[in-house]
C-alpha cells in the first residue's frame, strides 16, 4: 500500500463501531441473563478476541459482520475454559476480562501477542489482589500471561494512580462479585462507557466526581445496543479533512461522549472548521455527525485533564500539529509509552522521517509545525493507530508514503484504506 498527496477530500462516510463499546457489549451481554443484541459492532481483531474468550467460557455468540447476538448466562454462568484464553493484541480484553475472571470459581490463564506481553498488568494485579483475587503474572514480570484463580472477593475502595478506564472497569467488574460496594477514584475522569452501559444492563452504578461505585450481585438483563461510530477511527478523517486542501467531509454517526471527544476541543482550539450536526443520544451515549472543512490551523498546548479524553488520538493529533503553524506541546501523556507501541517514540521517529521538526519529551512531544512533509517508509511497530495516523500524513506529503506492515489496521479498522480510497481526489 502506498499513499500519495491528494488534491482534495470530499464525501460522506461512516466509520466502524466504537471499539470500547463493542468490547463491553459482548462482555456485559455474556454475564447478563438472556439475549443481548449488538448492531454496529466493530468487526475488528480486538473485539473478535473478546468474542473468542467468552465463547471459550461456554457463551453462545453468533456474529454476522456488525451484528452480534450473545446468549448470556448470568453473572455466574461462565464455565472454565479448556485452554489458555487468547486476548490477541487487546489491552481492553485483557484488563476487563481479568476483573470478571477474578470473580469466577475456576482457574483460568490468559495470554496474547508480543505487544500484550509487554504491557503493564501490575495496575490491575494490585487492586484485584487487594480484593482477594488469586491473580499472578506467570513470568513474574508484571505482564501477561496471567493466571487467575477465583476466590471470594472483598469490596474495596481503590485510589487508582492512573486515569485508566481499563483499570477502573476491571475493578468495577470484579466488584460485581464482591461482598459490598466497590469504588474507584481516578486522578482524572477516564472514559465512562462501563458506567453508562452496565447501568443499562441493570447494575447499580453511581458516579460522583472522580469516583465510580458499584453494588455487588445485581441482576443483569440482556439489552439491545446500537454501537455508535468510533471517534478514535473518525479522528483520522477529521484530521484528513482539516489538513488536506479543498476538503469537505461529513463523518456520520460518531460517538461524542465528552470523556472521549477531546480531539474535537483541541481541533477547535487550533482553529478547525468543524461542526457537530444532528446531536442525539443513542443507547445512552452522545452521538453526532461531524462536518469538517480545510482549515488554517495554529499550534496549541495539549495537556492536563483533557489527556484521557484523547489519549488514543495523540498520534493523529501530532500529524495535525505538524501541519499547523507554530508550536504544539503535548504534555501529561506518559501513558502513551505503554500503548500498543511506545507512541511517544513511534510518533516522533516517523514524523521526523517525514521532515517534521519534532522532539520527544518524558510525557509527550514538542512539534514545530509548518515544515512541508515528504513521503517515507513508516515503521508501524504493528501498532494500528501508528499505521493509520501516518496514512493521513501521507495524504499531504510530497512523494510516496508506504508501510512496513499496514495489516495491523485490522485491529480496529479493517476497511480503513478502502474508506480513504472512497473520498480522495488525486
Ligand atoms: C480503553 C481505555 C484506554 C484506551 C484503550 C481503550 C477502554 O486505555 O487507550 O484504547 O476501552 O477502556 P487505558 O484505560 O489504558 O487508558
Amino acid at each position: 500500500m502506498a499513499i500519495s498527496k491528494v488534491k482534495s477530500i470530499k464525501g460522506e462516510i461512516k466509520v466502524p463501531g466504537d471499539k470500547s463499546i463493542s468490547h463491553r457489549g459482548v462482555m456485559f451481554g455474556a454475564i447478563s441473563n438472556g439475549i443481548t443484541e449488538l448492531t454496529g459492532f466493530l468487526d475488528g481483531a480486538d473485539c473478535r478476541s473478546t468474542i473468542g474468550c467468552f465463547k471459550a467460557m461456554g457463551i453462545d455468540i453468533s456474529q454476522d459482520n456488525d451484528y452480534v447476538i450473545i446468549h448470556g448466562k448470568g453473572l455466574h454462568g461462565l464455565t472454565a475454559p479448556k485452554d489458555m484464553l487468547d486476548v490477541g493484541n487487546s489491552g481492553t480484553t485483557t484488563r476487563l476480562i481479568s476483573g470478571i475472571l477474578s470473580g469466577q470459581d475456576f482457574v483460568s490463564t490468559l495470554n496474547g501477542d508480543e505487544s500484550i506481553q509487554k504491557r503493564p498488568m501490575g495496575r490491575i494485579i494490585t487492586p484485584l489482589t487487594e480484593m482477594g483475587a488469586n491473580i499472578s503474572s506467570i513470568k513474574n514480570n508484571g505482564c501477561a500471561p496471567l493466571k487467575i484463580g477465583g476466590a471470594p472477593l472483598k469490596a474495596i475502595h481503590y485510589n487508582s494512580p492512573v486515569a485508566s478506564a481499563q483499570v477502573k472497569s476491571c475493578v468495577l467488574l470484579a466488584g460485581l462479585y464482591a461482598d459490598g460496594i466497590t469504588s474507584v477514584t481516578e486522578p482524572v475522569v477516564s472514559r465512562n462507557h462501563t458506567e453508562l452501559m452496565l447501568s443499562g444492563f441493570g447494575a447499580n452504578i453511581t458516579t460522583k466526581g472522580l469516583t465510580a461505585s458499584i453494588e455487588s450481585n445485581p441482576i443483569l438483563n440482556g439489552q439491545k445496543i446500537e454501537v455508535p461510530g468510533d471517534i478514535s477511527s473518525a479522528a483520522y478523517f477529521i484530521v484528513a479533512g482539516l489538513i488536506c486542501p479543498n476538503s469537505d467531509l461529513l463523518i456520520k454517526n460518531v460517538n461524542t461522549n465528552p470523556t472521549r471527544a477531546g480531539i474535537i476541543k483541541i481541533a477547535q482550539d487550533m482553529g478547525a472548521n468543524l461542526e457537530l450536526l444532528n446531536e442525539r443520544i443513542v443507547s445512552g451515549e452522545p452521538v453526532a455527525d461531524i462536518h469538517v472543512k480545510t482549515s488554517d490551523l495554529q499550534g496549541c498546548e495539549v495537556s492536563g485533564d483533557i489527556i484521557p479524553a484523547l489519549i488514543d488520538e495523540i498520534p493523529v493529533i501530532a500529524v495535525m500539529a505538524a501541519c499547523a503553524k507554530g508550536q504544539t506541546t503535548i504534555k501529561d501523556a506518559a501513558e502513551l509509552k505503554v500503548k500498543e507501541s511506545d507512541r511517544i517514540a513511534t510518533v516522533c521517529e516517523n514524523l521526523k522521517n517525514m521532515g517534521c521538526d519534532i522532539t520527544p519529551t518524558e510525557d509527550g512531544m514538542i512539534i514545530n509545525g509548518g515544515n512541508e512533509l515528504h513521503g517515507a517508509r513508516i515503521k508501524t511497530y504493528k501498532d494500528h493507530r501508528i499505521a493509520m495516523s501516518f496514512a493521513i500524513a501521507g495524504l499531504v506529503a510530497n512523494g510516496e508514503t508506504c508501510f512496513d506492515d499496514e495489516g495491523c489496521c485490522r485491529i480496529s479498522y479493517p476497511d480503513f484504506f478502502k474508506t480513504i480510497g472512497a473520498i480522495v481526489n488525486r
